[in-house]
């Protein structure tokens, strides 16, 4: 069966990361889902950004938990990417969710409290956008902070968790199954065959990541990858 194909930080090859144009371009370019980041604001909203601080894809500078959501609409979120995106703004997870309500896409949530910053109440806030959503059936989230997909599955266990880590495993399927989570979503490097047989043998799903070129999606396609995350979905797409 052939891998669904996740457009990461959406068609990000094409469009500045983690903004409408770049899950537009998702759609547009064929993938079956889309793969976004998750932080908190100031005064609580959950917008779409991959960084803790805003200056890599913004043209300021600070922390996005610092901010109000105000102060975050404010933001240039595509200048830095190409003139042809000046005026591109930071969205909100609400504004995507009503995004995949008129299509079909997939949604990966990755909730970025992958640092100190360890939020629980980013998780809760984010659960409840998913549950009112009326997609949540095509969601599921993933974290290198894997006590957050814990905090997840505390507050809605029907929501599949993937675990998102760098290194290799001696037993990635045994280690997810334990912690109650659906997939793994490691590094593409750091998967072997070894693994991938902890996977089937526990009924873990596997979802690497990034997949940009024909050496990666050729490895993890021998290995009958469920998903492919990938700056170029389009490209992917067989
Ligand atoms: O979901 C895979 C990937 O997004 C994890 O790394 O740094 O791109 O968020 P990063
Ligand atoms: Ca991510």
């Amino acid at each position: 069966m052939n891998p669904l194909i996740y457009a990461h930080r959406g068609a990000s090859a094409y469009a500045p990361e983690n903004t409408m144009s770049a899950f537009h371009e998702a759609a547009r370019r064929y993938a079956d889902g889309i793969e976004l980041d998750v932080q908190m604001t100031k005064d609580g909203a959950i917008v779409v950004m991959h960084d803790e601080d805003v200056s890599r894809t913004t043209n300021s500078q600070g922390l996005v938990r610092e901010k109000t959501l105000k102060e975050i609409k404010e933001l240039d979120a595509g200048g830095w990417y190409s003139r042809l995106y000046v005026g591109e703004k930071v969205p909100t997870l609400e504004e995507v969710l009503t995004f995949l309500q008129g299509n079909s896409l997939r949604l990966n949530i990755e909730i970025k409290t992958c640092s100190a910053w360890y939020d629980k109440e980013l998780t809760r806030r984010t659960v409840s956008l998913v549950q009112q959503s009326g997609i949540k059936d095509r969601v599921i989230f993933s974290s290198f902070e894997h006590r957050s997909l814990l905090d997840a599955k505390e507050l809605d266990d029907t929501i599949p968790c993937g675990l998102l880590y760098v290194g290799n495993l001696i037993h990635p399927g045994r280690y997810a199954k334990a912690v109650g989570a659906e997939y793994i979503h490691p590094c593409w490097d750091n998967l072997d065959r070894q693994g991938v047989e902890d996977c089937r043998e526990n009924g873990i799903e596997i979802h690497p990541w990034t997949i940009n070129d024909p050496t990666s999606r050729d490895a993890m396609l021998a290995f009958e990858c469920e998903h492919l995350i990938t700056n170029y979905p389009d490209i992917l797409y067989r």
